[in-house]
């Protein structure tokens, strides 16, 4: 019997503290993923560093992303939790992937055209060549799931067609690797406002970090948008209710979502109680991991300065 377990691997930049999104598009599936499966979860510096952020700011960052994914139930005697920029033969592969991979593919990736609209004095060329850094993550390891949000599909389609042609060039070696997430729909996260996805450096009042507190919960989720309320039984839901909804599935008990949804359809919802109700619960979710985060920060164990 072959006992081999398959292999995973994921990553996450630091470029600024961790959100919903971060803990329901990917960690939440790490932590399940680490009984099961072999797998290499990283802190992607070397994707942070194509947009010049304060290096001074890099490592303490660093720390924060390997404290967050801890404090979320990560083990680090299971996975390998590490640093991307200290495994040098990413780079290496990436060299070679890079002789496969073209300009014209590359700037039609959302990811590029995004960065550029975003930070149009600088678009160098590893912003341009994201998906193949991304991609030589993943194959490195020979990887075959690859836990993430929705926003990543491309980059895993991306690092299908590589492999496939590193493959057809050079021999079988390369599996390909799928987005993963236990047989449902890659997960997005809303933001607040219902304008875009939570993310970590646009739009900091849309989006709830696991290091806020419980006022800036309260604040964030009290200031959402909505509405007076439906005046007609089973009224389709406006795109920034369905948001709440989907908040309130993520961390409210199943007849307390039942209870609100039975009172949208009846007409007689009460938005304040509602959004009373999800701060409540966010911040039993958010705070036991700012609590761990904050204590395993000043544990030596684990940091030294
Ligand atoms: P990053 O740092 O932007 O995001 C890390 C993970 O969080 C997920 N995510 C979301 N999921 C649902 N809803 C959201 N609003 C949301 N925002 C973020 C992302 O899908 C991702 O899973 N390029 C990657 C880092 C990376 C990587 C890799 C990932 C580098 N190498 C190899 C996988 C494999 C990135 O920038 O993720």
């Amino acid at each position: 019997m072959n006992l081999k377990k398959e292999i995973v691997m994921s990553g996450i930049r630091p470029t600024g503290f961790l959100h919903l999104g971060n803990y329901f598009g990917a960690i939440r599936n790490y932590v399940k993923m680490q009984d099961e499966f072999e797998c290499y979860f990283m802190v992607a510096d070397l994707h942070s560093l194509t947009t010049h952020p304060d290096t001074k700011t890099l490592k303490a960052n660093v720390h924060r992303v390997l404290a967050e994914n801890i404090a979320s139930g990560l083990d680090p005697d299971k996975v390998a939790l590490y640093c991307q920029s200290h495994v040098r033969e990413t780079s290496e592969l990436y060299l070679y992937l890079n002789m496969l991979d073209y300009k014209g593919e590359l700037e039609n990736t959302a990811i590029f055209k995004d960065k550029v609209r975003l930070n149009p004095e600088n678009v160098n060329a590893v912003l341009l060549t994201y998906t193949v850094l991304q991609a030589a993550d993943i194959l490195l390891h020979r990887a075959k799931y690859v836990p993430v949000g929705k926003d990543q599909e491309q980059h895993l389609e991306m690092a299908r067609n590589f492999a496939n042609r590193f493959n057809h060039r050079y021999g079988n070696v390369l599996p390909e690797p799928h987005a993963f997430n236990y047989n449902q729909d890659l997960v997005k996260i809303p933001s607040l406002d219902g304008t875009g996805k939570m993310s970590k450096s646009e739009n900091e009042m849309a989006t709830l970090y696991l290091a806020d507190t419980d006022d800036v919960i309260r604040k964030k989720v009290m200031k959402t948008k909505t509405d007076n309320g439906p005046t007609e039984p089973d009224t389709p839901k406006p795109d920034y209710i369905e948001n709440i909804f989907l908040l309130m599935k993520l961390v409210c008990k199943d007849d307390v979502v039942e209870k609100y949804e039975a009172d949208y359809n009846s007409c007689t919802i009460r938005y304040g109680d509602l959004k009373k109700q999800l701060a409540e619960d966010m911040i039993n979710f958010i705070t036991p991991i700012r609590s761990q985060v904050e204590a395993l920060l000043h544990n030596e164990k684990y940091y030294s300065k």
